[in-house]
């Protein structure tokens, strides 16, 4: 920007303008890459990331989930190599959701406490491949309900304290196979406090809880209940996750949460919810994760397969959004990639 050339003297109605001698110019903080690196407020880096991954039993096994393009369900050994490849780019945890055929169903999701289970099979070949990795697993009912509901139906309601005993003996039985982190998805009440105080009177102190405190009703769920054919089979979830218009009773959630003793607690989505990561990121002095979730990396897929978009950026300017927000770690189906090319 130099003053010699009033090249704008030669459009129509700019002749003889005065432009004022301007002290500030938020420009010069923008003038190349190596400046705009010195003063760029959020990171994203492979160690914030977190992979949610879809197992299935068998051997060999790897396939495609059609709602999520380039997302897999894999067999353990092949789930094995892939986490491997994720850790060895950076990538410091993997989250395990099973998907189970509905002969293994059944109203109180009985197949998760399965000491031989596919999740608990599956964590215990991870942790003797990868000891460094960290193995979180998902503690709700949905996977293994033939109702598809995080907790217990009986006659059109969702029993609550009911819910809580099989919750805790699931997240016990994860610990056992070796888990790091449990992780309530469930949304019950009391379920962080039953749950730590199960895996305590089992010698679990270390496990830590991961909490989903903040999940909310959201229809961006529907890619992943494809992938684990988990669909609510009658009604929704609105009598345990939030209201998507509600963000200061996300503030009361991770509230109790931390009270119930949560190490870390989680907002889920993340894109539609980016104010309530904010929110409770200035709230809590616990570290907050958020989920990126299906609905989200499908959408963003969709776009870059129709040409609309450019992936890599796209994705990349998501990712560090939900880290300015305030997230401090990210579930994300795309962590593997990200951290390819980070
Ligand atoms: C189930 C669970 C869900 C997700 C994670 N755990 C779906 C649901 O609540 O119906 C969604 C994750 C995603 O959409 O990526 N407890």
């Amino acid at each position: 920007m130099t003053n010699e050339e009033p090249v704008v003297d030669s459009v129509a109605g700019a002749e003889g303008l005065e432009v004022p001698d301007l002290i500030s110019r938020p420009r010069r903080n923008r003038k190349s890459e190596a400046v705009r690196s010195l003063v760029r407020e959020a990171h994203l880096r492979p160690d914030n990331l977190i992979w949610p991954l879809f197992v299935i039993d068998g051997s060999g096994q790897k396939v495609p989930i059609d709602s999520m393009p380039d997302c897999f369900r894999y067999s353990p050994d092949v789930l094995v190599a892939e986490a491997k490849e994720a850790f060895a780019r950076g990538v410091p945890a993997v989250a395990l959701f099973p998907a189970l055929p509905d002969s293994l169903k059944d109203k109180l999701g009985s197949e998760s406490t399965n000491p031989d289970g596919l999740l608990q099979r599956t964590v215990r070949e991870l942790k003797d491949a990868l000891p460094e990795l960290v193995v979180i697993t998902d503690v709700a009912l949905d996977p293994y309900s033939s109702d598809g509901h995080d907790g217990i139906l009986q006659d059109g309601q969702i029993l609550n304290d009911e819910t809580l005993e099989v919750l805790a003996a699931m997240a016990v039985s994860q610990a056992e196979s070796g888990a790091d982190m449990v992780a309530p998805s469930d949304m019950m009440d009391g379920r962080v406090g039953c749950i730590r105080a199960a895996l305590d009177a089992n010698g679990f102190s270390n496990v830590s809880i991961l909490s989903y405190s903040a999940k909310y009703a959201s229809a961006f769920y529907g890619p992943f209940r494809d992938a684990l054919d988990s669909q609510p089979r009658s009604g929704d979830k609105k009598t345990y996750q939030m209201d998507p218009a509600n963000c200061e009773e996300a503030v009361r959630e991770v509230f109790l949460d931390e009270e119930e003793g949560a190490d870390i607690v989680m907002v889920k989505p993340a894109l539609a919810y980016l104010d309530v990561i904010a929110r409770v990121k200035a709230e809590t002095m616990l570290p907050v994760a958020a989920y990126n979730v299906s609905g989200e990396y499908a959408m963003l897929k969709a776009a870059a397969r129709m040409g609309w978009l450019d992936e890599d950026a796209a994705v990349m300017e998501t990712l560090v959004a939900i880290r300015r927000a305030g997230a401090d770690m990210i579930l994300t189906y795309f962590a593997r990639d990200v951290a390819d090319r980070l």
